[in-house]
């Protein structure tokens, strides 16, 4: 199935076609040992220690999910914490049923990350993992986001790697890699570091941003590397390096958590 970015109608059957065809997060959270898979766990792992953190604090009581696929994170966050007040949504109805069929006990709600039918700082803990990249106007969603969260937003949406940026600067290039990856994945649009840090800076009640990032190497790179523990060793020295010089953007892997603390 090809991608019309145009058309909301499009799209929504493309994540319907999705839900329906395949369990999105058993298969990639799986610790196969597939290097592949490497950069999915990986980023789990950024997005999952973000929730530990938010939810040692007594006073998160509700949590949701935005683009919550089968719902993994919600029911990783009622196993971290019992007696929270669970939500997930995503635009598919498909993904909505299998959701709900895993976690019983939570809501789950059809509906466009633009378009949230909940008012301002309905829930204390935020999280929206890998959806905004897929968001046509991800500027108004991101804006919901922060509408919505009252003490936390947890963010992770892939970057470009180093590779990318010197190719796609050539605009036939960029337009053919680009056009490849968005029937594949559904990524339409680009989020940026800085484009985040802008939006929160406009928000006066957030006050926090922490980055977690990893990933350096093009992706493609990993299928080529026999070891999951030599791509952690390489890739962690590397990320540890470009964090420590406050480089961001350059990682395929990017996960922050904006707080009000
Ligand atoms: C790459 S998956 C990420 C799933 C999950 N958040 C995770 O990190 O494992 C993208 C999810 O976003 C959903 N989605 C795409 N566009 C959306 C939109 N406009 N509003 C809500 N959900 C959307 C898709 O149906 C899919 O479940």
């Amino acid at each position: 199935m090809t991608l019309d970015t145009t058309s909301k109608r499009a799209l929504r059957d493309f994540y319907e076609a999705e839900g329906r065809r395949f369990d999105h997060q058993a298969s990639m959270y799986a610790d196969s040992g597939n290097a592949e898979f490497w950069w999915h766990r990986k980023r789990l792992m950024h997005v999952q220690s973000y929730l530990y953190q938010c939810l040692e604090k007594p006073e998160v009581s509700s949590f949701i999910d935005v683009g919550c696929a089968e719902g993994y994170y919600v029911g990783l966050a009622s196993r971290i914490r019992s007696g929270l007040d669970c939500v997930g949504v995503d635009i598919s109805c498909a993904y909505i049923k299998k959701a709900k069929l895993r976690n019983p006990s939570a809501d789950f709600v059809l509906c466009d990350a633009e378009f949230l039918p909940f008012k301002k700082g309905s829930f204390d803990l935020v999280l929206c993992s890998e959806v905004l990249e897929h968001v046509p106007d991800y500027s108004k969603a991101l804006k919901e986001l922060l509408d919505l969260g009252n003490m936390f937003v947890i963010l992770s949406f892939p970057g470009h790697s180093f590779l990318y940026k010197i190719l796609s600067r050539f605009p036939p290039l960029r337009k053919a890699m680009n056009r490849v990856f968005s029937y594949k994945t559904g990524h339409i649009s680009e989020v940026t570091v800085g484009f985040v840090e802008s939006l929160v800076q406009v928000h006066k009640m957030w006050k926090k941003l922490a980055i977690s990032q990893s990933g350096a190497l093009p992706i493609q790179i990993y299928k080529f590397i026999p070891s999951t523990r030599i791509i952690d060793t390489i890739d962690g020295a590397l990320c540890n390096f470009l964090t420590r010089k406050r480089i961001l953007g350059i990682t395929t892997i990017q996960v922050i958590n904006i707080s009000t603390e």
